[in-house]
């Protein structure tokens, strides 16, 4: 069921992945699952089910087999994120025969660019979208023979590199140097911005922090009770003295690392008991939003109310035919 029952936006993103909507929905860790990721689907977007949730081979499988089922056989995708730490990245190459068997061939990569990766997934077909932070790394990425890149900007939740530039000076610089399709994503919330980053040249928006209190989302209700209540300025930028800045909710954890690092501590064995993903797991299952660094970013301020994805996507393009008509009119 698509959120609009006329598709008002075609691009160059809505043709490569056959969807109606130029909304992608990006992995969110622990978060992106069948029941998420289909109903981004099903809204007429896309979703990438986040391969570091399920390390086990078999569960993977099964989450991928439970999301085929919910979309009815709609494509979706999954989320390869490369980390700089070789070791983290061993199950990769397993988890790809896994999800090239069960028919996956839409991808979304990030961290570091997927070299190795690529020709196995573009012998089978698949398309590639990889995500970077700068518009710079954005372009070498696109000579490597992917099909699609998203850049994101400094209100995004995660990662939004070291060099903070925003996703309104990103957006047209993309345009003007990549050739690619391309989406851009840090900060997207309501479908005016949808419709101004269209208008500035991408050809979709990548979307994380505007659904964490989504129906489907599986993390406790207090969760998203304080995502529901989070505004602008609710998040903060961590592990900056790392080079590897996170914008995450400002909770007890975030100001105890926050704290570290103006002490400049440089051991990461003294960070390990905030930063841990199992932190953020136990924050998503228990409710206590106090634990973990849990990333989210600015445009929290636009999720206001329990909806499920269905709802969010319908008023975003309710607000992007608002914000087209106003600026027909002007
Ligand atoms: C809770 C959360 C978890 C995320 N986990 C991942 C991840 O595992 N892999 C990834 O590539 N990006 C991850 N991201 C980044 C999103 O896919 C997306 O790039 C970002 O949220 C877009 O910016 P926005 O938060 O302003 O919407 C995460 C973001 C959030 C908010």
């Amino acid at each position: 069921m698509s959120a609009c029952p006329t598709p008002p936006f075609k691009t160059r993103i809505t043709e490569l992945f056959g969807i109606e909507h130029p909304i992608l929905c990006g992995g969110l860790m622990w978060l992106s699952d069948a029941r998420y990721v289909a109903a981004s689907v099903n809204a007429g977007g896309m979703g990438f089910i986040t391969a570091r949730t399920f390390p086990d081979p078999g569960a993977f499988r099964a989450e991928l087999q439970t999301c085929h089922a919910l979309t009815g056989g709609r494509p979706f995708g999954v989320n390869l994120y490369l980390t700089p730490r070789d070791a983290d990245n061993g199950f990769i190459k397993g988890h790809i025969d896994i999800l090239l068997e069960e028919g996956v061939r839409i991808i979304e990569t990030a961290g570091l660019p997927p070299k190795d990766l690529l020709p196995g997934l573009r012998e089978a077909g698949a398309r590639i979208i990889h995500k970077t932070s700068t518009v710079r790394h954005a372009v070498s990425a696109a000579k490597l023979g992917i099909d699609a890149v998203t850049v994101v900007g400094a209100e995004c939740g995660g990662h939004p590199g070291v060099q903070l530039v925003g996703t309104l000076v990103q957006t047209p610089l993309a345009a003007e140097r990549l050739t690619l399709p391309f989406a851009v994503g840090g900060g997207i919330g309501h479908g005016a911005q949808l419709v101004a980053a269209l208008a500035m040249g991408a050809d979709a928006v990548l979307i994380g922090t505007r659904m964490l209190a989504a129906a489907e989302i599986s993390a406790h209700p207090a969760y998203k009770a304080r995502m529901i209540e989070a505004d602008e300025g609710a998040s903060r930028l961590i592990m900056q003295s790392f080079r590897n800045t996170y914008r995450v909710l400002d909770n007890a954890d975030a100001r105890s690392v926050a704290a570290l690092e103006a002490a400049g501590e440089t051991d990461y064995e003294r960070y390990r008991p905030f930063v841990a993903g199992v932190q953020q797991r136990l924050a998503y299952d228990t409710g206590d939003w106090e634990r973990g660094v849990l990333s989210m970013g600015q445009s929290i301020v636009f999720a206001r109310g329990p909806q499920t994805v269905a709802e969010i996507y319908a008023q975003l393009l309710a607000e992007a035919m608002v914000a087209r008509a106003r600026l027909a009119s002007r």
